[in-house]
């Protein structure tokens, strides 16, 4: 493995113009759960919720009948307060050494922002803002995480649901995403970190941008994608990270 990561180390080193596209495994060091890893959201909350299959913790239409398996699951992660882990760190501090322009990310914490990443587009949102679902006003977070907090469904004054706007299955993406798509960013390497790479559309853009860059994708078990990556590092997050942070130090 480490010539494998004296590889990457080298490859971060050399470039200038890094798009880096992350899923949960770079926040599960922060306490958040992954999806779909063998202790992931999806295996608890199907059980918790008695959800009739795992996304509907992400669907609107089982949102519109039953929000409150999506609002318990947002009162947990307000209540982690989780904080930045080590990679979240470093490419924070590849951005400030100039050399990451674009972080695409597909988790909905926050994370990336809260360790001074400042160029990040969070494809599946945010709870940043938030809408009625009935007059679509617009909302701010602090609108609703005291409902939230105490159990209670947030409400508009026209008595409609607040959703946060988090992106639901079937849901659009923020335009922002779309536009990186159809014109993505000068790029000399792609690090693809912590994603199964199972959801569309984000999966895809990662997987146009390997195609046509040098890709290096560091994930715990394989995507099923390896063969479209220069380099795989079947390895925990935080351990690339502090390697990759410690020879950049050298
Ligand atoms: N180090 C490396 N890899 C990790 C770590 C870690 N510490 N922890 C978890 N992983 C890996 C898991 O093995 C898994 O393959 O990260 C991957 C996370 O995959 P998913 O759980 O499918 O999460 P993600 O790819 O972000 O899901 C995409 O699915 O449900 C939707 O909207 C939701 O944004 C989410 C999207």
């Amino acid at each position: 493995m480490s010539q494998k990561i004296e590889k990457a180390v080298k490859m971060i080193r050399e470039a200038e113009n890094i798009l880096v596209f992350t899923g949960a495994g770079v926040s599960t060091a922060s306490g958040i759960a992954d999806f779909r890893g063998p202790d992931g959201l999806y295996k608890w909350a199907e059980e918790k919720y008695y959800l009739p299959y795992p996304e509907a913790l992400f669907d609107l239409n089982y949102f519109a009948d039953d929000p409150r398996p999506f609002f318990d699951l947002s009162k947990n992660l307000f209540l982690l307060d989780s904080q930045p882990g080590k990679c979240h760190k470093l490419i924070a501090r590849l951005e400030d050494l100039g050399k990451v322009n674009t972080v695409v990310t597909q988790n909905i914490d926050m994370l990336h922002q809260k360790a001074g990443s400042r160029n990040v587009v969070a494809c599946h949102g945010s709870y940043e803002k938030a809408h009625c679902l009935g007059c679509r006003k617009s909302y701010e977070l602090q609108d609703i995480e005291k409902d939230i907090l105490e159990d209670r469904i947030p409400r508009c004054s026209c008595g409609g649901v607040i959703k946060p706007d988090v992106v639901f299955f079937g849901e659009a993406l923020p335009q922002e995403f779309y536009t990186l798509m159809d014109n993505p960013p000068e790029t000399d390497l792609v690090l693809i970190l912590g994603t199964s790479l199972k959801v569309q559309p984000a999966a895809q853009f990662a997987l146009n941008m390997a195609a046509s860059h040098p890709a290096i994708l560091v994930n715990l078990v394989e995507t099923g994608y390896e063969e479209a990556m220069e380099l795989f590092l079947p390895m925990n997050l935080e351990s690339f990270a502090e390697a990759v942070s410690e020879a950049l130090e050298e």
